[in-house]
């Protein structure tokens, strides 16, 4: 039997790597679209790529809606061995769990591929019994045009299981050590398809969401509030480098009293420290700049609960001040609600 992967939000990073499974043989890549659906349908989708070339990925199915999707699965008694979940994480229009009504069943692993924080919880919560992987990317991509997939640079994946609060409820979740060898199988097929994909434990995993989200909550928030600052220029200034520092010291700290540390473990997992994170920012002069800042640019909402609103409310929570991440989160908020709505508090 083929491993059948549907891909649900199929854009930059959901196509990126769907098209790398889709090259292994005995797996057959589907994907969930929206207003790619017409071009991806007719041509597939172009993908370049600087590790890969030039290739074309042709979905075995591309669904319009996940209205579409579930129909065909239940014509066609479709089994999805992986739903590899890659939409922006936007909680405050709509939970994304909601998407996979009828699309699971007992062999289903819900992969998430998504920047921030608590992005599992939902569907822990809709799919109890299901195995949810947590996935963090490094990847840089594009969709540059409907269906047109540039991949940048970089290939790193980490995932592995989620598991509320650090512990599976008992008995309501499935089994963790189905978790951990479906986190295996999907890394190895990942791996196969030249991806550079490395499984974790769950705790080890929450410990790099952490990371990831301190780089991401600095970096993306203020490349927006200055009116696009680059990330190696925003390194390269005095007074925001110290911001850019003090954010993120702020976020590995309520890392680590959510995790139960002590201290932020970087040595662990051989994490770079903020002061490494910035060194090599500022080497990288491409000139590149966050995705949030083209999300900003181009009129589309940000992903500011998952990256800021979040971890503002778990230090909240254990009484930690982040005055530096709160003012980012408060000032973004509004910025993007004044822009959304014209009407909106002036
Ligand atoms: N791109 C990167 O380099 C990168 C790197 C690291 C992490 N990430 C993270 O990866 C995640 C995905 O980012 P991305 O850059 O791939 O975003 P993206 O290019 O905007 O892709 C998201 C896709 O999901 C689709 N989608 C959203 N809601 C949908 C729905 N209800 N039904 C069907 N499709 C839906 C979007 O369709 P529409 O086009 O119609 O909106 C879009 O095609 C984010 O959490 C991001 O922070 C991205």
């Amino acid at each position: 039997m083929p491993t059948r992967i549907l891909v649900v939000g199929a854009g930059a990073i959901g196509a990126f790597f769907g098209s790398r499974l889709a090259t292994l043989p005995q797996v057959l890549v589907s994907a969930l679209c929206r207003s790619n659906y017409k071009v991806v349908n007719s041509n597939g989708f172009k993908v370049t790529s600087p590790n890969f070339g030039d290739y074309t990925f042709k979905p075995e199915y591309t669904f319009s809606s996940a209205d579409h999707a579930r129909q065909v699965t239940r014509k066609r008694k479709l089994t999805w061995d992986y739903l590899l979940v890659a939409t922006k994480v936007l909680p405050e229009v709509s939970d994304g769990s909601r998407l996979l009504e009828g699309l699971v069943d007992d062999q289903t692993s819900i992969v998430l591929i998504q920047n921030g924080l608590g992005i599992e919880e939902s569907y822990r919560k809709r799919f109890p019994r299901t195995t949810v992987l947590s996935g963090i990317t490094m990847v840089s991509a594009t969709q540059s045009s409907p269906g047109t997939v540039t991949h940048n640079r970089w290939t790193r994946l980490t995932l592995g299981p989620y598991v509320s609060n650090g512990n599976e409820a008992q008995g309501s979740v499935a089994e963790p050590s189905v978790a951990t060898e479906r986190t295996q199988a999907f890394v190895d097929m990942l791996g196969a398809g030249g991806i550079d994909a490395i499984a974790y434990p769950a705790t080890s995993l929450q410990v790099l969401r952490w990371h990831k989200l301190a780089i991401n909550a600095a970096i993306n928030a203020s490349s927006v509030l200055t009116g696009g600052g680059g990330n190696a220029a925003m390194a390269a200034d005095t007074e925001l480098n110290m911001h850019l520092r003090g954010v993120m010291n702020e976020v590995l700290s309520a890392g680590a009293m959510a995790l139960g540390c002590e201290t932020f473990p970087f040595e662990y997992l051989k994490l770079a420290t903020p002061d490494q994170v910035l060194a090599s920012v500022l080497k990288n002069t491409s000139g590149s700049r966050p995705s949030m800042w083209h999300d900003w640019a181009e009129g589309r909402k940000m992903e500011l609960e998952a990256i800021l609103g979040e971890p503002v409310r778990i230090a909240r929570k254990l009484e930690l001040e982040t005055p530096r991440l709160q003012a980012l989160y408060a000032l973004l908020k509004m910025a993007q609600e004044r822009r959304d709505n014209s009407t909106a508090r002036l």
